[in-house]
């Protein structure tokens, strides 16, 4: 407990201050970063304040190649620096481009953000094709980048692998999401098997399950109706920002949470808990 009068207490408040930023500021400093779907929402938003935190940003896009030039942009004018990588991860052929980018640099911190719905679809109308593509996406290419890095982080005996899950991995997803909400539920599962095997070697391995953020994800596959209906059933009455999600991933890549291991992290504003 502090004991002071009101003016010292300023004091200490104005050095607990500086004391914060210059740890967000340096946390991360020499730290190679790759954040996979980083051209919007949480990823571009992860990359950001990765960088501002010291890390050097690896940016990896699809199609929004404009948007991934302007995080890059944000990413310098956060201090730091990076480079952008393409890749189309609902595809084998990509993701192997992306792992082959991925094993010849020195990978600290992968967040496996990039993942989408694809498309709402029913059941009864679910095509093989339309499930590879999902599963690609959200599940298969999350596993063999953290393959692709792994080599080098276990050799190093360092290493952050930081997945996406989802809340819609809790409770099945809404309707024409149940590919989406299995895939996400096999990347909750898939990072306690990747801490057994890999926390002896010195890397840590984690998953945010986010709640309903509100990023262009929503403007594709949610009504406006389905988003009023969670802010409702939401106790801080509101979706989560993708800056709230970014300074999870900031933490979980920091040495403040080294004993933080294997870990799915529900970060929804109370929507579900766990
Ligand atoms: N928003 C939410 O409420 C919410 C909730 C729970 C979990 N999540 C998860 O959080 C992550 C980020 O979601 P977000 O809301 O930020 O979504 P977003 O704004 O739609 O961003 C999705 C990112 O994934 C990339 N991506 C999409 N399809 C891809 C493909 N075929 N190959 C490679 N990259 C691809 C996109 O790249 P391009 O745009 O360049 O194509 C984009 O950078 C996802 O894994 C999502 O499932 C989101």
């Amino acid at each position: 407990m502090i004991v002071g009068n009101a003016s010292n207490s300023g004091v200490y408040e104005r050095l607990v201050s500086e004391t914060m930023s210059s740890l967000q500021t340096q946390q991360l400093n020499g730290k190679i970063a790759l954040v996979t779907g980083a051209s919007s929402g949480i990823g571009a938003a992860s990359a950001v304040a990765l960088a501002a935190a010291g890390a050097h940003v690896l940016i990896h896009y699809n199609t929004q190649a404009d948007e991934a030039q302007k995080v890059l942009e944000q990413v310098r004018a956060a201090g730091s620096d990076g480079e952008i990588v393409q890749a189309d991860l609902v595809s084998w052929e990509g993701t192997q481009v992306l792992c082959r980018y991925a094993e010849g640099r020195k990978i600290d911190i992968l967040v496996n953000n990039a993942g989408s719905l694809v498309q709402r679809t029913r059941v009864l109308e679910f095509t093989h094709e339309l499930w590879e593509k999902v599963m690609m996406l959200n599940l298969t290419s999350a596993f063999f980048l953290s393959q692709a890095v792994l080599r080098g982080m276990s050799e190093r005996k360092s290493g952050v692998i930081i997945n996406m899950s989802s809340v819609a991995a809790r409770f099945g997803g809404g309707l024409g999401a149940l590919a989406y909400s299995s895939a996400k539920a096999a990347v909750s599962t898939m990072t306690k098997g990747l801490t057994k095997e890999f926390a002896p070697q010195g890397v840590r391995v984690n998953c945010i399950s986010p709640g309903t953020v509100d990023t262009g994800y929503h403007r594709s596959f949610s009504t406006q109706e389905g988003l009023d209906g969670v802010r409702a059933a939401t106790p801080i009455g509101r979706l989560g920002t993708a800056e709230e999600i970014a300074d999870l991933v900031v933490f979980l890549s920091s040495d403040q949470a080294t004993f933080i291991h294997g870990q799915v992290i529900e970060i929804n504003g109370g929507f579900f808990m766990a």
